[in-house]
Formats: structure tokens, sequence, C-alpha cells
């Protein structure tokens, strides 16, 4: 796009990544204020295969707000969008910069306009929880250009007002969402529990079912549970707590056990809790439930056989893709060749959009090519009789990924998604 040389146009760019809840986040006690019936914990993936990119930017000439996402304008005039940047314009604090002839003082930022633009790296249909990872950057992204001296943390209670979720996003690694006590949600925030460091050995594997937009909004599905089911009353007061406590405990001791039974109940239970809403909401399709079939079939020949030797934990959020997380690479590479045996790529697929993210984890499993999955042995449970029936094409793609880090500014304007003359979108 072009447009005249604005007199001057200050901006940001940041970079912010996704993350799955292995302990979820379902029902509000604050439907405006987005303030949760329970605490939650998740996993930030790498921002390097899932993340959103936001370049904010001020500039006198600009006339109003605008946003860009994925390259086409949208309306910045819904309520999540409109708290952020109320509480982001509300902090805002004096800039200075002399070499570009920039002075705003911060009281001039209720009267300046802003642009942004913003980019998911991943289909914004697919249920990879994008609207996470967008709120997030946008406020970080935001708090930078305004100078803001609130921490990360302080960040993600204004993000969860933009959308629940997204204030995961303000840390790498593993973080907690507390729900707070406050009836101004001012203690409704993350912290992080862990740095992606702490446990790089975990490898996650995404199974994209469908890239259609989901059925049930996150939205209406949470506020019809809390209005309908007897039972999220009992998971928000007496299950959640205690899973809280035991997961962070997982979690510092890097106890995969603990952490694959505690992450897959919770995920039964949410969707047990879907179940019991009325009228009831169905997140998982067929194929879910056949992956989800597949590993419950193989954690329980582990736990059978000892009980500490369950290798892959699985979660599934509102919609129908599987989030697998391997106990190492080894393991990783095994399910890699599972996976790839049970839902094959279609023939005019090729294996290079079939595995996105970290392709390493496909030399680990031995396979470079399509005649390679072709020649993949049958997993032993074929062997033992079950019938497992191929899907071929069930499956979008998968992400190969890891826990991965927080927010970033990137500092090289080359990335910025807006031009640094105009202030429209490159
Ligand atoms: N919803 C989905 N993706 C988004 C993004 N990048 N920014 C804001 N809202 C979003």
């Amino acid at each position: 796009m072009g447009g005249e040389p604005a007199k001057w146009v200050s901006m940001v760019t940041a970079r912010t990544p996704t993350n799955i809840a292995v302990i979820k986040y379902w029902g509000k006690r604050d439907e405006t204020l987005i303030l949760p019936i329970n605490d939650s914990i998740s996993v930030t993936l790498d921002p390097n295969h899932l993340c959103t990119t936001t370049t904010v930017s001020v500039s006198p000439s600009f006339d109003q707000d605008r946003m860009w996402l994925n390259g086409k304008e949208i309306s910045l005039q819904g309520g999540r969008f409109q708290s952020c940047l109320r509480e982001i314009r509300a902090r805002a604090q004096d800039v200075e910069d002399e070499k570009k002839g920039i002075k705003i003082k911060k009281e001039d930022w209720q009267n300046l306009h802003l642009h942004i633009a913003s980019y998911n790296n991943f289909p914004t249909a697919a249920g990879l929880a994008s609207s996470a990872a967008g709120l997030a950057c946008l406020v970080f992204s935001l708090a930078k250009l305004m100078n803001l001296k609130e921490d990360n943390s302080q960040l993600s209670a204004i993000a969860r007002q933009g959308s629940g979720s997204a204030c995961r996003s303000l840390y790498g690694g593993f973080v907690k969402w507390i729900m707070g006590k406050e009836d101004n949600g001012s203690d409704s925030l993350a912290v992080q529990l862990a740095d992606e460091k702490h446990w790089d050995e975990l490898v996650i594997i995404i199974a994209v079912v469908s890239a259609r937009q989901k059925e049930t909004s996150s939205t209406s599905g949470m506020r019809d549970t809390v209005e309908t089911s007897a039972l999220i009353q009992h998971r928000a007061k007496e299950v959640v707590p205690k899973r809280i406590i035991q997961m962070e405990d997982a979690i510092q001791k890097r106890d995969f056990p603990s952490f694959a039974r505690l992450a897959c109940t919770d995920s039964n239970q949410f969707h047990a809790v879907c179940l019991d809403t009325y009228p009831p909401i169905f997140y998982m399709n067929d194929t879910s439930h056949r992956q989800d079939n597949q590993l419950c079939r193989e954690m329980e020949s582990c736990r059978r056989n000892t009980s500490d030797n369950v290798q892959v934990a699985y979660t599934f959020d509102a919609g129908p893709n599987a989030v697998m997380i391997a106990r190492n690479r080894k393991t990783a590479a095994l399910l890699l060749q599972r996976l790839l045996y049970n839902f094959p790529p279609q023939s005019d697929t090729d294996l290079d959009s079939y595995i996105i993210g970290d392709k390493s984890i496909l030399q680990d499993a031995g396979i470079n090519d399509m005649k390679d999955v072709e020649g993949l042995a049958p997993p032993p449970e074929i062997k033992d009789n079950i019938l497992i029936q191929k899907s071929k094409g069930d499956v979008s793609y998968f992400i190969c990924t890891r826990p991965g880090g927080g927010p970033v500014v990137l500092a090289d304007e080359t990335q910025a998604l807006l031009n640094p003359l105009t202030g429209l979108p490159k």
C-alpha cells in the first residue's frame, strides 16, 4: 500500500508465542473483565514455530485507530480491543526520540491515533489459540511503544481483558494464570512457574485436524457451561485447586508421569464438563477420538507394565486438534512414526508441508521422504490384532515444537509490518 509520508512515525514490532493449557481455563465469574472461576497452567509454545508478529505505530498524521490482521483491515470496535487500548493508554508515559524529532507527553496519547498490523504465522481458524498470541502481542508491543512501567505480569492483567488465555502468553516456559479474588480483576494475572530451559526435553506434536472455524465459540460455550453444568462447580472448587498444586510440583520436579496424568485427566474433565452442558458441546470430532483412543491405549499399557513409564501426554482444547507432549526426542520420534502410520498424508501432499515446525524430529524418526512413510512398520497393537483404521487426509498437518520463550521486541526494522514512512501496511 502507498500513501503520503507522515510527519513522523514511531513504531515497535514484537513477536509473541501461543500457549497450550495443561490445566484448563473454562468458565468466567465476570464476563466483561474476563475473570475465571479457576486457576490454569499452560506451556508456552516455541515462537520459532507458532507466533504472532505485531507492529504498532503512532503518528500525528493518523486520523483514526486502524488495524490490519493478516493483511486485511479489521474493525477495532470490539470490546476486547477497546478494553486493551483504554487500559494501555491510561498507563502511557512520556516518549522522546531526539534523533527522529519525536516528543510525546503522556497526556498526548489520549489524542494520538494508532496503526496496528498483526500477522499469525499459522491459520487463524485452526484452533491454535491465535487470539491468545494476538492479544498478548498487541498489549506487549503497545506497552513498549508507550513506554509503560508495568512488568509482564501486570501487562498480563491487561491482555486478559482482551482474551483470557492471552495473559499466559506474556511469559515463556510454564505459566500459571492466578484467578484472583478482587472484583476489579487486579489480582487475576499470569506468573511464570519455570522458564523454557527448565524442562527442554519435552517435544510437543500438534495434529491440526481441521482448519474449519470451530462451531461453538469459547465465550458462549463457557457461558452455557457455567449456567447449566452441575459438574463445573465441583471441577472449579474441588478438583482444579488440588491439580494446580500437583501440576506445579510435577513441573518443578520434571516428573513426567505425574505431569501426563494431570494433563490428560484435566483435558478429559474439561470435555466431560462440555458434555455436561445443556445443550452439550462437542469439540472433539471422530479424528480426535481416534487419536484419543490410540493415545489412551498406549498410556494404559504403559500404566499396566510399570507405573512410571508413561511417555506421552495429550490434551485437547476447545477444538478437534490433538496436542501431544512427548517425554523426550526419542519418544517423540516413535510417536511421529505411529502418527504417520495411522494418519498418513493424502497422495498429493508433500512431507514438507505435512510436518511443519521442528523437522529434525522427522530425521530422528528415520523419515526423509514419502517412501519412508509408506514403508513404516505397523505399531505393535496391529500385531495384537486390534484393528486400526488408516485415516488418510483426516489430519491437515502436524506441527512439531517444544516449550518456548516469551514475547520479544524485534529491533530489526525489516521485520516491521508497517512502512516506517507512511505507517501503512508494507
Ligand atoms: N485474533 C486472532 N489473531 C489475532 C491477532 N494476531 N491479533 C489480534 N486478534 C487476533
